[in-house]
């Protein structure tokens, strides 16, 4: 025994799907049954914190988020890690001076500064930063794209939370996920004045995991297969086309028609998955009229599987927007309470 600890820390970011992606066509590696689009929020706002740690006299791997124990026995995690394992144990290989970290066990530290598990992308920014940490705990070398497909098997969206700006998962046709994994479709600095602002409707745990929600619907909706194959393929190339010209009107309004039609098809699940509630409901609507009498899109707003929004809007429109919210839900807090808003990450470390 060395007695030696190894560690390093990281941060990653959280994002939040402009398209969503809702369905598994493999289970096990994460393969979704549609591409997907998203922003990715600066870590200067909502961030998951990491610290990964290796000693030959740990004696078990052992996971802590927000101070509380957690299981590592979740195959989605067991598949991260052996990955990372097994390219560590080619580096230690191919460097016989390298220390065993492969062989040692793991302890994870992960703090997020929002609410876990309430639909606000926390998974994403979780599984990044876990393999972000255990990348560089390794010394691996891996190009985000990459890292990407790892942290995809941990949670699906967690592959965009590699890239800063605008970003899409593409499905990938492989049926071992080679080429299911993340690329940016533009940076920060090439759109830089879009801001979002996120609403806690409710910080509880949803009720309905994401995976079971998916695997519902991909069972039993009948508009799935629509959305899936039809839709999807056609808002994808438009919704990137809106992101390069930076077109906030076409931008805002794919967004939230595809918002509406992810929780169309959890509706039309048996049983009937249900994410938003009358806050929720009660925010569309206003937006809906606020954009109206503006005779355009001002914010765009779109929710995960949590009744908590997220609005997308232009900088120069922020005074309004806020001002919307003050006036019309008082009552409903920001991201961190003092603050509703987050700026768009630019390139992640
Ligand atoms: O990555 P998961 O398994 O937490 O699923 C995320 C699903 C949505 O947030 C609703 C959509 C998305 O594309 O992020």
């Amino acid at each position: 025994m060395t007695g030696k600890i190894y560690s390093a820390s990281t941060t990653a970011p959280v994002n939040i799907a402009t398209l969503k992606y809702w369905g598994k066509r493999d289970t096990k590696l994460n393969l979704p049954t549609n591409s997907s689009i998203s922003v990715t929020l600066s870590q200067d706002d909502l961030r998951t914190l990491t610290t990964a740690s290796a000693a030959d006299f740990f004696q078990s791997d052992k996971l802590w988020l927000d101070g509380k124990e957690e299981s590592l026995e979740g195959p989605r995690l067991v598949a991260c890690l052996s990955e990372l394992r097994a390219l560590r144990k080619a580096l230690e290989d191919a460097n016989p001076e390298f220390p065993p970290l492969s062989k040692y066990h793991l302890h994870i530290i992960s703090e997020n500064n929002f609410p876990t598990a309430a639909g606000l992308a926390s998974s994403a920014a979780g599984f990044a930063a876990l393999v972000r940490a255990i990348a560089n705990l390794y010394d691996l070398h891996q190009s985000p794209e990459d890292l990407s497909r790892i942290a995809r098997q941990g949670s699906g969206s967690a592959c965009r939370s590699m890239f800063g700006g605008y970003v899409a998962w593409e499905m990938g046709q492989e049926a071992d996920g080679s080429d299911s994994r993340a690329v940016q479709i533009a940076t920060q600095e090439a759109w830089p004045d879009m801001k979002a602002a996120i609403l806690v409707i409710s910080a509880s745990k949803k009720e309905t995991s994401s995976t079971l929600g998916m695997q519902t619907t991909v069972n039993t909706s009948t508009l799935f297969k629509y959305r899936a194959e039809v839709v999807v393929p056609q808002r994808f190339k438009e919704m990137s086309k809106a992101i390069v010209n930076k077109d906030f009107e076409t931008f805002g309004k794919l967004t939230m028609i595809d918002s509406n039609q992810f929780h169309a098809v959890c509706l039309d699940s048996s049983p009937p998955v249900f994410y938003m509630n009358d806050t929720s409901r009660l925010v569309i609507g206003l937006i809906e009229k606020f954009n109206k009498i503006h005779d355009r899109v001002v914010a765009a707003y779109t929710f995960d599987a949590g009744p908590n929004a997220v609005l997308y809007y232009l900088e120069r429109d922020e005074p309004i927007v806020l001002g919307l919210l003050k006036a019309a839900v008082p009552e409903v807090d920001g991201w961190d309470k003092k603050s509703y808003t987050a700026s768009i990450a630019p390139t992640v470390p």
